[in-house]
């Protein structure tokens, strides 16, 4: 049974140094996707209350939702759609600070109003999107871009 995980205190990067080498403790030797996933959820979400925080796996033209913690969020964003399929389509990090103002953001709560999203590569090629939801504006930076893309770095699947 893993061993609960050690809540940090500190400012944000303080926190991310503490908290990923825990995360890659816990998936390294972890072979299967979705269990890795669902952990790297968990992890963020007890370690910073963020609103949302979850997976959207690529499945042909669409995103599907994957692991998650949080409310119930919308089942499927096809490519180029909200943010999360922006960021799958541009294979590129988004950070949105104020949702309202990003053209075709996806709302599945209105509580919703920041968020980064992090596309997740494994053999080249795009397998799933890191979705980040705050329900404060402006929570999300280029630190916590560089921090939740090294925790991304540790899925080989
Ligand atoms: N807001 C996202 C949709 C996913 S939910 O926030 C969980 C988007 O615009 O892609």
């Amino acid at each position: 049974m893993a061993e609960d995980l050690n809540i940090l205190t500190g400012n944000k990067a303080e926190q991310y140094k503490g908290l990923i080498p825990q995360i890659e403790a816990l998936i390294r030797g972890e072979s299967n996707l979705i269990a890795n996933l669902a952990n790297i959820s968990a992890a963020l979400k007890e370690q910073f209350g963020f609103f949302w925080v979850g997976f959207y796996l690529v499945e042909g033209e669409e995103l599907v939702l994957g692991p998650f913690q949080g409310p119930v969020a919308c089942t499927r964003i096809k490519k180029g759609k909200g943010v999360c399929g922006a960021a799958w389509a541009d294979e590129q990090t988004l950070i949105v600070p104020d949702v309202d103002a990003f053209p075709g953001h996806i709302a599945c709560s209105s509580l919703s109003k920041s968020e980064i999203v992090i596309p997740l590569r494994a053999d080249g090629r795009i397998i799933a999107v890191l979705d980040v939801d705050s329900d404060s504006l402006n929570s999300f930076d280029q630190e916590d871009a560089v921090y939740l893309e090294q925790i991304l770095s540790f899925i080989t699947a």
